[in-house]
């Protein structure tokens, strides 16, 4: 049976629909002390697999609600999908006395199941954090079907990491050139300064690609460094639309004409869904 948590419900419906199995009605409640309670009712079978993207820190005890539930009610092997990883970009300690809270948050997903799915960590590394066998899928490929159809694409990742993301969706688009920018964030600030790279936007329709959009803050910048450039059209795709706060205004006072993403985080800007790569795993 597949188990939905409160950040996944349309993610694990089309997930229901794609692969043929069962979909759970779990029920999200809260105590007026402000505790969660995540419950099952009418669980059955002996395999669950749960569905819950890590968004906050109430969705993280409500997943570990989730297994706690499924394994009560009898399930005697539990998948948990973890679509989007929270605390995933924590992953290392950043200062004296800080914690590795991608592993402390690994761990405790650990105890309460048996496998582990992750879609496009932050940073593929995480998975020697779990203490069970972990898979990791990429959702990446299928953010090219909604960008529609462009002359000659260039496809710019904000920065050397997400190339490869970048090339991912190049590939899937079947056409286009790949390249990044030069990223640096002060992480006393936050603030992020971009130059960009060799290839030339000027007239294209340029995609920008990323695993996380979030506050907006390297999309926006990686617009205004190309503002010169007189580029022709300018698309954000990225997996998590995370877009928090004033994110989505914020990309599109900067000249970001469409934001593309995945249902990995439900939003207004999951326009396509990531179920085919997990169900490919399940
Ligand atoms: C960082 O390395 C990630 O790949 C993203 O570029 C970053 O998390 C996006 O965050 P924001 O939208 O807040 O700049």
């Amino acid at each position: 049976m597949l188990v939905p948590g409160s950040t996944s419900q349309s993610l694990a419906a089309t997930l229901a629909a794609e692969t043929g199995r069962p979909l759970a009605t779990p029920t999200f409640d809260r105590f007026p002390d402000g505790e969660t309670c995540a419950s099952v009712p009418g669980f059955s079978g002996e395999s669950a697999v749960i569905v819950a993207a890590t968004t906050s820190n109430d969705a993280l005890v409500e997943l570990l609600q989730l297994q706690d539930a499924v394994r009560e009610a009898g399930a005697t092997e539990v998948t948990t999908v973890l679509p989007y990883m929270g605390y995933a970009r924590q992953d290392e300690s950043f200062g004296e006395g800080q914690p590795v809270s991608a592993r402390a948050v690994a761990r405790a997903v650990s105890t309460g199941t048996d496998r582990v799915v992750l879609v496009d960590p932050h940073e593929p590394a995480v998975t020697e954090f779990y203490d069970v066998p972990t898979t990791v899928v990429s959702a990446a490929p299928l953010l090219a079907e909604p960008l529609g159809e462009f002359a000659d694409p260039l496809f710019l990742a904000p920065d050397e990491g997400a190339t490869e993301l970048a090339t991912a969706v190049r590939d899937a688009y079947g056409h286009g050139e790949t390249d990044h920018f030069v990223k640096e964030r002060d992480y006393d600030t936050g603030a992020v300064t971009i130059h960009p790279g060799e290839t030339d936007p000027t007239d294209r329709d340029v995609v920008i690609v990323d695993d996380i959009v979030a506050t907006g803050s390297t999309v926006s910048e990686a617009v205004a460094a190309l503002s010169e450039r007189d580029p022709r059209r300018i698309v954000a795709a990225c997996v998590h639309p995370m877009l928090v706060g004033n994110a989505r205004s914020r990309l599109a006072a900067a000249g970001v004409d469409r934001v593309v993403g995945t249902d990995t985080v439900e939003r207004p800007a999951s326009t396509v869904s990531a179920a085919p790569a997990v169900a490919n795993v399940l």
